[in-house]
């Protein structure tokens, strides 16, 4: 049994909540927030024993799960490790690469894991895909495009200016989605080249009951440019928060014998077609479990890991890697050149249990 705690008691809470106790070998101990009149009313709605900041991170707990807004992450992170408990936190891994590497060296120093959301590549269409690409289904992937856009969060979430933050934006925020795909299906990428900017600075949010607010843009809102794999796969990747509509697939893999068509990497599940060279679109069934929500499978999956003294799948390694992608290519876009990417992390094996005794 791995005891299990989390920091955050805001909008993605009760999906953690909900995930976690789907786990028979997690015990959820409590939770904390900042705002500790927050964290009492997310405990009793979801009757999970409340405490503060500093008892929470004083407790039993073996893995404390981070679901701050990505501004706090690196403080956050380093409070649970110096308390001496694994984390694993949501995504991006931190607001910056220097952060995330920091991170990482304190963990390592006190031999301790960081895991990394997001965990939805462990899903059914990640995994399923992931099996197609290894056995050859469209031969060698040379190239792909990944695509994620829409007009922002500006009018469902409670809190949205944490969207438009260093450290957010479509791409920190939804980008880390399709490039950890991306990563767990091709390996690490080596080089980018990145084109951003704000359609809109302020944001006057568009509808809903905070309809003509404004908010501050502190982070570009569109964000396109092309991924270099080690591998020798191109990769074209936009992220926006500025388009109300678009037709295009999520991802789309190009090999040497064929097409793969992936649904939104943050979903667990979702449709997957291929083609045989040019020939028709044919469905490929998800051959793997986990096709609907489940947040906190890379939690499982990571106390597993623990137990059994291996390698975790939603690894800091990658998690650092794919920040070091997306603050490359903001770099790149800032200053007009392609940019060299310089960590590597290993493809996380595929997923072949059903973790934290998942029945
Ligand atoms: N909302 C979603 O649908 C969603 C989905 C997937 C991932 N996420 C990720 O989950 C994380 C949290 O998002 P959210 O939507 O729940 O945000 P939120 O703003 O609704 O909640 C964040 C909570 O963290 C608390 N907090 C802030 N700083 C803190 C600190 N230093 N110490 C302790 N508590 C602190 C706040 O009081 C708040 O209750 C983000 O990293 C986000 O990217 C959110």
């Amino acid at each position: 049994m791995t005891r299990v705690a989390l920091i955050g008691a805001g909008d993605i809470c009760p999906a953690y909540v909900n995930g976690l106790r789907r786990f028979p070998a997690l015990k959820l101990v409590g939770l904390a927030d900042a705002r500790h009149e927050a964290a009492v009313a997310r405990g009793r709605e979801l009757d999970v024993p409340v405490f503060t900041l500093d008892a929470l991170l004083a407790s039993d707990a073996d893995i404390i799960i981070n679901l701050t807004p990505p501004q706090a992450h690196f403080e956050v992170c380093q409070r649970i490790l110096a308390a001496g408990k694994h984390v694993y936190t949501e995504k991006p891994l931190a607001a910056t690469f220097g952060q995330g590497q920091q991170l990482l060296a304190d963990a390592q120093q006190r031999g301790l894991r960081v895991g990394c959301a997001p965990d939805t590549f462990l899903g059914a269409a990640g995994q399923t895909a992931r099996r197609f690409v290894d056995q050859g289904g469209i031969g060698a992937v040379v190239a792909g495009q990944a695509i994620m856009m829409e007009r922002g969060p500006d009018d469902w979430h409670p809190n949205p200016g944490f969207f438009y933050a260093a450290g957010a934006g479509p791409l920190l925020d939804m980008g880390v989605y399709y490039l950890t795909q991306l990563v767990q299906l091709l390996g690490p990428i080596e080089q980018v080249q990145g084109l951003a900017h704000s359609s809109w600075s302020p944001r006057i949010v568009p509808r809903g009951e905070r309809k003509g607010a404004t908010i501050e843009v502190d982070t570009p809102t569109h964000v396109t440019g092309g991924l270099r794999f080690a591998n020798g796969a191109f990769v074209n990747l936009t992220t926006s928060f500025d388009v109300w509509k678009h037709a295009s697939t999520p991802i789309e893999l190009y090999g040497a014998d064929g097409t793969l068509l992936l649904p939104d990497p943050n979903n667990f599940g979702g449709e997957l077609r291929y083609s045989q060279q040019d020939g028709d679109w044919q469905g490929l069934p998800l051959s793997q479990p986990f096709d609907s929500n489940l947040r906190g499978l890379g939690v499982a999956e990571m106390a597993d890991a623990i137990r059994e003294g291996r390698p975790h799948r939603a690894s800091g390694e990658m998690a650092l890697h794919v920040l070091e992608v997306m603050e490359t290519l903001l770099q790149s876009a800032a200053q007009q050149r392609p940019l060299p990417v310089l960590t590597r992390c290993e493809r996380p094996a595929p997923l072949d249990t059903l973790p934290g005794g998942f029945a």
